[in-house]
């Protein structure tokens, strides 16, 4: 797994949060996600670090394809999936959370 810091330029001590972070997910397919502090939402500052990292998937780590599984009524995450070029998939059963998730996708 690789995980990205973001931190505000203003305020570099602070990071906005977690992070991108690339996972071995469902069947062993490699997963995008990420995760910002709310009060840094609405800034495109997601869009910014998740495109650095699915640029540095494809191209230093040559993947072959990228995953993200979202809920689907999270619209904040279905549209930076869509900014990210990622198609929706399949919807899939979680039995963990015993609810249906997304999976999106996208290729170089
Ligand atoms: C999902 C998540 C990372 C999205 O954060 P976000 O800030 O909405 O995403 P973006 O970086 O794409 O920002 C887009 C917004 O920034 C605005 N924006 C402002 N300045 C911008 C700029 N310079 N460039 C791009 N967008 C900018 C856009 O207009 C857009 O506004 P809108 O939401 O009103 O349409 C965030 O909601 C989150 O952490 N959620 C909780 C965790 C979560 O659900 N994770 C996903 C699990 S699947």
């Amino acid at each position: 797994m690789l995980n990205w810091a973001v931190a505000l330029e203003l305020d570099p001590t602070k990071a906005a949060n977690e992070v991108d972070q690339l996972a071995t997910a469902i069947a062993q397919r490699p997963e995008l996600g990420w995760r910002l502090a709310s009060d840094t939402w609405g800034r495109g500052l997601a869009t910014e670090a998740a495109t650095a990292a699915r640029d540095d998937a494809f191209q230093r780590l040559a993947l072959a394809e990228l995953i993200s599984i979202i809920h689907p009524e999270n619209t904040r995450s279905r549209r930076l999936a869509g900014k990210l070029g990622m198609s929706l998939e399949r919807q899939i059963d979680n039995p963990v959370l015993d609810r249906k998730v997304d999976v999106w996708q996208t290729s170089p």
